[in-house]
């Protein structure tokens, strides 16, 4: 059997930068085709808006996009989801900071990257919180996001592959 490789998406509060990151993996697998090869999920650093939908301004520049984002938020669970996950992929510096701090091993801490490290186009360190700020800073979000997803399918899918 196949195996299938599973990826968390993590941000501060679940509703802006982690639910579009879903969104844009989610498309991007199913338009090479690749949904079958992963699962893919996000959650958030607080339980601040656990049970909510998506920001409604996220959503909207992200309709605009053509990506529905349909993720509720929950928090990060430890240690459940570092074990079930194999990337757990956060935003910014305070997301990497809290993630290690919650790993309770080295296997754990081994799972987490940064989700601008995967970036090609841009050369960023960290997808800023959109949360306070305007429309710019939402349109930035999904431009990292959509670079960073196609540099995460190339790793992941570039040895093995006739993706590229
Ligand atoms: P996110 O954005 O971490 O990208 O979901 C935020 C959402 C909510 C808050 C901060 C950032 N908040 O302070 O409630």
């Amino acid at each position: 059997m196949m195996s299938v490789k599973k990826i968390l998406f993590v941000c501060l509060g679940n509703i802006c930068r982690s639910p579009s990151a879903e969104a844009v993996m989610k498309a991007k697998l199913h338009a090479h085709n690749l949904t079958d090869k992963y699962v893919v999920d996000s959650a958030g650093i607080t339980d601040f808006h656990e049970g909510g939908t998506a920001d409604a301004r996220m959503q909207q520049h992200a309709m605009r996009r053509n990506y529905n984002l349909t993720s509720i938020s929950r928090p990060v669970k430890e240690p459940a989801d570092f074990d079930d996950f194999d990337f757990i992929i956060g935003m910014d510096d305070q997301n990497m900071r809290d993630l290690k701090a919650l790993a309770s091993n080295k296997e754990h801490v081994n799972k987490l990257s940064r989700m601008t490290d995967y970036c090609t186009q841009f050369s960023m360190n960290e997808v800023p919180d959109p949360y306070y700020g305007g429309d710019a800073g939402f349109e930035l979000v999904l431009d990292l996001l959509e670079d960073a997803c196609d540099g995460l399918i190339n790793k992941l899918e570039g040895e093995q592959s006739n993706f590229r």
